[in-house]
């Protein structure tokens, strides 16, 4: 699909860009063309003002609870952030958590995922003291149960753990799907619920705090979370029913991350506030604790890569080949995922994009293509600074170093300044692992 020939839209901006009198655009105060003469190309740049903004939307609309998902970009910055904002962290891994407490985020704020959690991630988790555990597999729970005991005299109430439920719904961008037969690698099905609380009920160390489930990435009709809200609460009422020393204080039941950001200029995406409301209306008041735990939503737009154009080659009758000096390394969403982007010239930001071009990276792969069929303005030239809009969630968190490119540098700009979060890698970088 051809992207729109008009200018930018300037909601897949972030919230403090600002177009300069001589049609530069900056950022938090700061030109972009500054940033890349000052930190070079490429460059990821996030808006320290956006992502602040919607950590606090996330928590005026879910409440305390809400976490942020780290996978969607994680470095000790963007962990103090979320946490000083008053949101917990969804952590994935080992290394997501050890990232987190080495950015001074209490353990207790961390909620610990992931389908193959080896027993050391899990002892860590249990030294640490996570504030959850989301169990997805009796595998899991085999483990937790030879560790929970060394951990007794620690906790007076034990490690709280979730329950990761594989509800049978997927939902992305357009489709809705109800599966009758459920196939995913992630979480326990239904029918098997009460038989891993009995489980958890009749272990040491440990207690059943509430439930989880994620039903997909860039949903845009949040009624999709209905169907998952309810199936979660009838599940928590069968949990509470079965009888348990203490019962339940108080019983979470998270529906995930997944909300979708606009990528391209003719997309919407509904605010977080709008699915908070929309999820919340669902169910009466109760000892239910609704959370989630957006991650896209959160990071999305208020990043962009800043690249540089090295060539652009012109076949006659077929097309126009603009080279960046960045690509699938930095970027693998659209190798991955066909996922759809927009590009703009950082000094032209309002300028008409009546140039159809193919924007590709520098890598040895004829499918390192950034964005198949960008518009750019008709002037685009050798060491232009090219912008794209919206690379701030799964971009530098999904990033490599095919070809042993070194992968850039990543900012934060506010109110005039520019601090380097995470520095660039360098060509000796590129050896550091190596044992010769
Ligand atoms: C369990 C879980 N929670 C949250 C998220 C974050 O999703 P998103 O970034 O789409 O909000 C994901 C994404 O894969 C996930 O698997």
């Amino acid at each position: 699909m051809l992207a729109n020939s008009g200018p930018i839209s300037h909601h897949l901006l972030p919230m403090n860009a600002v177009v300069e009198e001589d049609g530069m655009l900056s950022v938090g105060g700061v030109r972009l063309d500054y940033l890349a003469h000052t930190f070079g190309t490429p460059l990821f740049v996030y808006d320290e003002g956006h992502l602040r903004n919607r950590c606090r939307e996330a928590l005026s609309a879910w409440g305390t609870g809400v976490a942020y998902a780290s996978k969607a970009f994680m470095c000790k910055a963007m962990a103090r952030l979320a946490y000083d904002e008053g949101m917990r962290i969804d952590v994935a891994s080992g290394g997501e958590m050890h990232v987190a407490v080495s950015a001074g985020v209490p353990p207790s704020r961390l909620i610990f995922h992931g389908n193959n959690k080896s027993e050391q991630e899990l002892l860590r988790a249990f030294e640490y003291g996570v504030g959850s555990i989301v169990v997805d597999s009796f595998d899991e729970l085999r483990r937790i149960a030879k560790i929970a005991p060394q951990f007794i005299d620690r906790r007076a109430s034990g490690q709280a753990l979730m329950l990761r439920i594989n509800p049978g719904i997927e939902a992305h961008t357009h489709e809705f799907v109800k599966t009758g037969q459920v196939d995913s690698k992630f979480g326990l099905s239904i029918s098997s619920i009460m038989e891993a609380v009995r489980a958890i009920n009749g272990m040491e160390g440990v207690f059943l705090s509430g439930m989880h489930s994620h039903i997909g990435s860039q949903i845009f009709n949040v009624h999709h979370f209905e169907e998952e809200i309810r199936m979660l609460v009838d599940l928590a009422d069968d949990i509470m029913a079965i009888p348990k020393e203490g019962g339940y204080d108080e019983f979470e039941l998270c529906v995930g991350g997944g909300l979708g950001v606009a990528y391209l200029s003719d997309e919407r995406a509904p605010s977080i506030t709008e699915w908070a409301e929309t999820v919340k209306a669902v169910i009466t008041p109760s000892r239910l604790h609704i959370t989630a735990e957006p991650g896209r939503a959160i990071v999305a737009t208020a990043g962009m890569t800043i690249y540089s154009v090295g060539t652009v080659k012109d076949i006659p009758g077929v097309r126009t080949y603009l080279s960046v000096d960045g690509g699938m390394s930095d970027n693998p969403r659209p190798v991955l995922y066909g996922s759809g982007y927009e590009a703009f010239i950082a000094r032209e930001v309002n300028a008409e994009r009546s140039r159809p071009v193919r924007v590709v990276g520098k890598h040895c792969e004829s499918g390192d293509i950034l964005i198949a069929d960008a518009r750019l303005p008709e002037d685009v030239s050798v060491d232009d600074l090219l912008v794209v809009p919206v690379t701030g969630a799964y971009g530098y968190s999904m990033a490599s170093n095919y070809n042993k490119v070194p992968r850039p540098p990543v900012v934060f700009v506010s109110s005039g300044d520019a601090r380097l979060v995470i520095r660039g890698e360098s060509l000796d970088d590129m050896c550091r692992l190596d044992v010769l």
